[in-house]
């Protein structure tokens, strides 16, 4: 009991995660929390119990004679494949229920209505996630190559190194890799996906809490994957609108339509 409740108070109140910045991130965070709590359970049981037994059992002065010969418990080998068992199934079943909940089966959409041609989307997280239904989101095509991401978005014909997005508006990236398979992970938004040449993925996500975040390259890409960096700065939409109306290509809709004449 006093090991339960132990682990689970640790689980509850001991937090290892950087601050959350995305709708997704609390969710994340329970199944973490949960995850945490068994973890700490099992590793204070057997380390408990591993020093319990070094102490308890050692050899005292003048045992010489071999240990009593033990051959099978199948009470003790039903419980401890039972129990691992039961764990990992509730831990399989609740994640694929965070999955869900973060948008992950949502049939994945089309969100690039502007121009994109028809491409078939291999995988990721789709909008018209964690809030029902597809709301304006925004879309950005997001080109990872050797060793830099590049951000460009098709409604203001903005290409640039940081990636800006406003608190509060749904996101959905359109991501293709130029030449290996890396990962667009940012740890404040609690999301990873990979980004991989030839299959494009999109992943939609909302930002909550303004400020800047590291974008992380986590998938070994090459010599400099570790230099592989950028940042993605959350701005309040006011600064937001700012900075995109600051940067926006002037009047793209009569560009394109005197190009198709
Ligand atoms: Cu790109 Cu690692």
């Amino acid at each position: 009991m006093v090991l339960v409740l132990g682990g689970m108070w640790i689980g509850q109140n001991i937090n290892l995660l950087p601050i959350d910045a995305s709708v997704n991130a609390p969710i994340y965070d329970e199944l973490f929390q949960v995850l945490f709590t068994i973890g700490t359970i099992l590793f204070i049981g057997i380390i408990g119990l591993l020093v319990f037994s070094l102490v308890r059992f050692r050899r005292r002065p003048g045992q010489l004679g071999d240990g009593i010969a033990i051959e099978g418990n199948l009470p003790l080998e039903i419980f401890w494949t039972a129990v691992p068992a039961v764990v990992v199934l509730f831990v399989g079943l609740y994640s694929y229920d965070i999955y869900d909940r973060m948008g992950g089966m949502v049939p994945l959409a089309h969100d690039h209505s502007a121009g994109m041609a028809e491409q078939r989307i291999w995988g990721g997280i789709s909008s018209g996630t964690v809030e029902s239904g597809i709301v304006d989101a925004l879309p950005i095509d997001v080109t990872a190559m050797q060793f830099a991401f590049l951000f460009h978005y098709p409604d203001g014909d903005i290409t640039a190194g940081e990636l800006h997005v406003p608190a509060g508006r749904p996101v959905t990236l359109r991501l293709e890799a130029k030449d290996v398979i890396h990962a667009f992970w940012v740890p404040e938004f609690r999301l990873k996906q990979d980004v991989i040449p030839g299959q494009p993925t999109q992943l939609s996500f909302t930002p909550t809490r303004p400020g800047r975040y590291p974008i992380v390259c986590a998938e070994l890409c090459g010599p400099y994957h570790g230099g592989m960096r950028s940042t993605v700065v959350v701005d309040e939409p006011e600064a937001w609108d700012t900075w995109f109306s600051g940067n926006a290509k002037p009047d793209p809709t009569s560009e394109t339509a005197s190009t198709n004449t």
